[in-house]
């Protein structure tokens, strides 16, 4: 069946980047169509990913706080108790107000909603298949696919969600098991690894590499593992695993090191495989209409996220780029802007990362081995927790602000915070970017004392070789 509407835009995908490009469309004025095959909107973010990990890890921190912490507060808390079904519940209850949020959202904006797998029968159509196996085909005059991103499988271990599980599986565990190996020392691994962690889980992550979290800068790195082996988690790095056989009873692993040499084996009552995610274009068409992809299979698109298809454009997890969902919902911000004949950018160097463990990881900007790699004279400002007043009220004196500016200018190059609400902090350290701030222009603006930002400024200060508190 063939719908007679004619819709000015169709996202295929409704998570960050497909329901903020729609709702951006729809404000330009265009008639808007969202394609979306889970029987409910927000997609990997608001079901399974950034919204649901970030219910248990609030959770997760309170058990830990009134099973450990409270007291060093003169709280005494006796008999603290999990009860992990009503802790699954409190995650549950918050992805359905956001999922219900987003339907509230479409409806206000008038976005035609339709449920089923959207695949492009040629430019300027989508087919849309309903579970039940009926198809209907809807015309417009642009496609956006925001199909996003699934788990990486890794060769040799088969993922039953049970006993082996990806992070939707880890969201939805039974019961604490008493060994969890986590494959991956990436976002996922540690901020998982944290939350079985603190409701007592024996945690090891096996990481390939010879740090975790790759990517960030170094020193916040090993900073970072050194703390989170202080809580408990277990490391074994330069490390990869070979085979996972699941049981009855558990998992056991064979893992060797990344370099080769003798193999080993680990025992687990679960395993979880985060080394990644890789775009997902399963079903879509692509081939067929000849949508270009890149060498690791993600849709190619210029800097206005057109495809080499006229009329077919791409954001989000599924082109290149950081897999965040701030990323995402720029990227749908500014395809619709150009799609209505606007102009737009993003400044890719000013989107911030964070990793909710506890204390928080945040970074924007360069890390001091990209200036490095890039022949760049820079200084560094560092201002560590224990001297801010206000961490040590809140016995979270873990932790550093380091600032990276360049040397001739004094231009804020980048950012990197590990403490706590380190992921509230860092914004204000995107606005320097994007506004081109200079470490100067942070010193010289009032922080409110006593606040953790004022390690910020310090920081800033640092930079300039003039810090006070230190
Ligand atoms: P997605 O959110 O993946 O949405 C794509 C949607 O498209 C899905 O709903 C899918 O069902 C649908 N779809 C796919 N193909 C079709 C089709 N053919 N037809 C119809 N529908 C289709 N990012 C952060 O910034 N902060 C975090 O704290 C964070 N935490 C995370 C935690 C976990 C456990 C995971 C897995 C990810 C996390 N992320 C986080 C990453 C974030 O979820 C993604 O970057 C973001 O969701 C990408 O948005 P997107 O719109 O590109 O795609
Ligand atoms: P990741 O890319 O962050 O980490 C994967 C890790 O696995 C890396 O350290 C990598 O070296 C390692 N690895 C790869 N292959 C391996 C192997 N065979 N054996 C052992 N280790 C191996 O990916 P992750 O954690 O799966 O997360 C996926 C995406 O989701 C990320 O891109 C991230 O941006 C996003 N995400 C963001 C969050 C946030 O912003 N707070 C939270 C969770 C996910």
């Amino acid at each position: 069946m063939t719908t007679e509407t004619q819709f000015d835009l169709v996202v295929i995908g409704s998570g960050p980047g497909g329901y903020v490009a729609a709702i951006r469309a729809a404000q330009l004025g265009m008639k808007v169509a969202c394609v979306e095959m889970r029987k409910t909107l927000g997609g990997t973010c608001l079901n399974v990913g950034c919204i649901p990990s970030k219910a248990l890890l609030v959770a997760s921190e309170k058990f830990e706080e009134a099973s450990h912490s409270l007291g060093n507060f003169g709280v005494k808390v006796s008999g603290v108790e999990l009860d992990l079904p009503t802790m699954m519940k409190h995650k549950d209850d918050v992805v359905k107000s956001n999922v219900t949020g987003v339907e509230f959202l479409f409806k206000k904006n008038k976005i035609t909603r339709f449920t089923g797998k959207g695949s492009i029968a040629a430019p300027g159509q989508v087919t849309v298949t309903k579970e039940d196996g009926a198809t209907e085909t809807v015309t417009t005059k642009n496609i956006l696919i925001a199909t996003g991103s699934d788990v990486m499988p890794l060769p040799g271990v088969t993922i039953d969600e049970k006993r082996i599980v990806s992070s939707t599986g880890a969201l939805e565990l039974a019961g604490v098991p008493k060994r969890l190996v986590v494959i991956g020392g990436g976002v996922i691994g540690l901020e998982l690894g944290s939350v079985w962690q603190r409701l007592g889980a024996q945690v090891t992550v096996v990481e390939f590499l010879d740090r975790i979290l790759p990517g960030m800068d170094g020193e916040v790195s090993k900073q970072s593992q050194r703390i989170l082996a202080k809580q408990g988690l277990s490391f074994k790095l330069s490390t990869k695993v070979t085979s996972a056989v699941a049981s009855d009873t558990g998992v056991t692993l064979t893992v060797e090191p990344a370099a080769g040499g003798t193999a080993e084996t680990i025992e687990a009552d679960v395993v979880l495989v985060a080394i990644g995610r890789r775009p997902y274009t399963e079903g879509l068409g692509l081939d067929k209409v000849g949508v270009e992809l890149d060498e690791r299979k993600r849709v190619k698109t210029d800097h206005h996220f057109r495809t080499n298809v006229p009329g077919i454009w791409a954001i989000g997890d599924v082109i290149a780029g950081a897999m965040l969902a701030h990323k995402a919902e720029e990227e749908g911000v500014v395809c619709a802007e150009v799609m209505a004949g606007q102009s737009g950018h993003i400044n890719y160097d000013a989107i911030p990362g964070v990793v909710y463990t506890w204390p928080e990881i945040a970074s924007v900007g360069k890390t001091e081995e990209q200036l490095k790699a890039a022949g760049v004279n820079y200084k560094v400002g560092k201002f560590p927790f224990t001297a801010n007043g206000r961490a040590r009220s809140m016995q979270a004196t873990e932790g550093f602000v380091k600032l990276l500016a360049d040397a001739h200018s004094d231009k804020l190059l980048g950012a990197h915070i590990i403490g706590a609400s380190a992921g509230e902090m860092i914004e204000e350290l995107a606005l320097a970017l994007e506004f081109g701030a200079s470490s100067e222009d942070i010193a010289r603006t009032s922080h409110a004392h006593p606040t953790l930002t004022e390690a910020i400024k310090e920081a800033a200060l640092g930079v300039l070789g003039r810090t006070i508190h230190m």
